[in-house]
């Protein structure tokens, strides 16, 4: 087992390797995930908003638009690669109530009180140390301030963490437990740890749609990956499979799919944390 060093340079190294294929692929697969997080924090003009785990800035970007010119947002990653994609963006949409900086969840460069809202979508599972994220959000947050986080549901109730975690089964270990896609399928222990830290919170389970129009490429993408796993492992032990983000059998109970089609639906679990700090909780739809 590594130590949390090591875990945050893999996963900044990870992010760094896919960053471009998450902004040209992946990014809006998840808007559904992305809009349904900013609205649950009902974020209003004059705001001051945090995007955890901004990646290429899709919640900073939709959350900018909502507060105005009078707010702002910040959105922090620990990947500088994601944050210079997520620059480029506000800078295209002329966006300029946004700033983007690195940093972690477990240390974030604010001040106390800093925020009206924090937003995350799909960052939390894969933070190292919960506790002191859960510490340093609760530090930051306003008295009465809102604190929203998607993260995936677990392989029963998400398609997407069923087939991540098929294609996990090419890529290396990780150097630390307890992240990864699925890893709050059950949040009931940050939700915890948010509790702890001052944050009151609860859990509400929604069902987005995930379209994957290249789903025929990823399935061919899987299969050389495969190919090319079991030759280098007969090969040599010593070389690692490169890190795969999509590949797999997408197990789409029910939907349409075959491996002609272009698109499919397929039904992805997302779980919401919804919870407010100092203040009884707001009425969050879902
Ligand atoms: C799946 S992406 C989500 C990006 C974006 N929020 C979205 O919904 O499209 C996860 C992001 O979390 C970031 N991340 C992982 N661990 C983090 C941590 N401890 N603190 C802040 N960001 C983290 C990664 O670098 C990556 O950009």
């Amino acid at each position: 087992m590594g130590t949390p060093e090591e875990g945050l340079a893999w996963q900044t190294a990870v992010w760094a390797e896919i960053s471009d294929v998450y902004l040209r692929e992946i990014d809006s697969r998840f808007a559904p995930v992305v809009k349904s997080t900013v609205k649950r924090a009902e974020l209003r003009p004059d705001d001051v908003v945090l995007d955890i785990g901004t990646g290429t800035g899709s919640v900073a970007l939709h959350a900018a638009a909502l507060v105005g010119p009078s707010g702002s947002v910040t959105g922090i990653d620990i990947s500088a690669d994601m944050l210079e994609l997520a620059r480029g963006r506000a800078r295209d949409a002329g966006t300029d109530n946004v700033t983007f900086l690195e940093g972690g969840a477990e240390r974030i460069p604010a001040s106390d009180s800093e925020f009206d809202a924090i937003c995350s979508s799909l960052c939390f599972q894969y933070v190292i140390d919960r506790v002191a994220a859960a510490t340093e959000c609760s530090r930051v947050l306003k008295s009465g301030g809102r604190f929203v986080a998607a993260v995936w549901g677990g392989p029963d109730a998400c398609d997407i963490v069923r087939f991540q975690a098929t294609a996990g089964r090419f890529a290396p270990a990780p150097p630390v437990t307890g992240v990864g896609p699925g890893a709050l399928g059950d949040a009931t222990d940050f939700v915890a740890q948010l509790d702890s830290a001052g944050i009151a919170g609860r859990v509400e389970a929604e069902t987005t749609p995930f379209e994957n129009s290249r789903i025929s490429m990823s399935r061919g993408r899987c299969s050389r990956v495969s190919r090319r796993r079991r030759c280098r492992e007969s090969a040599s032990k010593k070389r690692r499979p490169p890190f795969v983000t999509r590949c797999g059998r997408i197990p789409n109970r029910g939907a349409r799919s075959s491996t002609r089609r272009s698109s499919l639906w397929a039904r992805s679990g997302s779980r919401l944390i919804p919870a407010s700090v100092g203040a009884p909780e707001p009425a969050l739809g879902g």
